[in-house]
């Protein structure tokens, strides 16, 4: 493994998911893979379970880990190229990115998208502009479009807790007061529908008309605007806000009951209900569904160190070659 950006980058998902168990089951049995090798981690927006939980997978690996929050500690950065720098920017992303490589063996990175310029967040500007001038391998620690570790993360869940070979698994939209970005949204449907693939899960996307996800993040799921539909037999509902892709970013009035309750539980087939976290209570999912024996967000957050370990594991491994 090169970089880590999107499902394409894994092969078999099954095969992941359970080296990723094995790392779950014996964390420190590679420890000399990451002996003498560095991590950055590059911060431009909060996080608290990305940046501990990969702090702690790269320090199981042997690694040593540094920390950079760019928002508030670095230079502010410039992204444009052909622009004359006498505003606000200080520091050309070509510049800083290089920098960064000259420390670092592997890099991760988070920019969360602008929800206001559809191309430039679509076509992964800065994410790639990163990729390009650090010269390291780089981790998505969530970009403009995708959450990869955390989908990953949700895989690993749902491989864990399923009572059937190949569970029903539900996006649920739910709703916010903000407008949110579609990465976690998206990546997760794009590793559920090359999971629906490889014969892991069935996989159903519910959400209110105008808020479809880009046409290429749900290639093959089954897509509904009635959620009570969609919860009927469900194994797993994966609940998260998004804000319009084609009215980009924007969020419509409310229509419709679309938190997960209790009530809305006793139409599925018993399902554990996950989310990635952070989460607003009773705006985006109910107290009683988080506090109840169904919620399996804790456990998700913790398996994100499994999911980072066996991304950072095989990325040290093609280092090696
Ligand atoms: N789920 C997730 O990425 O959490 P953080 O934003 O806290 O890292």
């Amino acid at each position: 493994m090169e970089n880590f950006f999107s499902v394409a980058d894994v092969d078999d998902l099954d095969q992941v998911v359970q080296e990723a168990l094995s790392l779950k089951a014996n964390p420190y049995s590679w420890r000399e893979l990451g002996k003498n090798k560095t991590l950055g981690l590059v911060f431009l927006n909060p996080s608290l379970r990305t940046r501990l939980s990969t702090q702690k997978a790269a320090m199981s690996l042997g690694m040593d880990v540094m920390v950079i929050n760019m928002d508030k500690e670095g230079w502010a950065l410039e992204t444009q190229d052909g622009v004359i720098m006498n505003g606000t920017t200080v520091e050309h992303v070509r510049e800083a990115a290089a920098v960064m490589g000259e420390y670092c063996d592997i890099l991760g990175l988070r920019s969360f998208p602008s929800l206001k310029d559809k191309v430039a967040d679509y076509t992964e500007e800065l994410f790639n502009k990163f990729v390009k001038f650090c010269g390291v391998p780089v981790v998505s620690l969530e970009s403009a479009t995708r959450h990869p570790l955390q989908s990953l993360t949700d895989l690993i869940t749902i491989t864990e807790h399923k009572k059937v070979a190949r569970p029903k698994v539900v996006l649920a939209w739910a709703p916010h007061v903000k407008a949110l970005p579609q990465a976690v949204p998206n990546s997760f449907s794009e590793w559920m529908c090359e999971a629906q693939k490889q014969g892991l899960v069935d996989f159903t996307v519910a959400h209110p008309t105008g808020y479809e996800l880009k046409e290429e993040f749900t290639t093959g799921a089954r897509i509904v605007s009635d959620l009570d539909d969609a919860l009927a037999e469900a194994d797993f509902v994966y609940v998260k806000n998004w804000s319009s892709y084609h009215d980009y970013g924007q969020v419509y009035p409310l229509e419709g009951d679309w938190l997960m309750t209790n009530k809305k539980l006793a139409l599925t087939n018993d399902a554990r209900v996950m989310h990635c976290l952070p989460v607003r209570r009773d705006l985006e999912l109910s107290s009683e569904i988080l506090d109840g024996p169904n919620s399996l967000v804790v456990k998700e957050a913790g398996n994100r160190v499994w999911a980072a370990q066996v991304v950072l594991k095989r990325i040290l491994e093609s280092l090696k070659k």
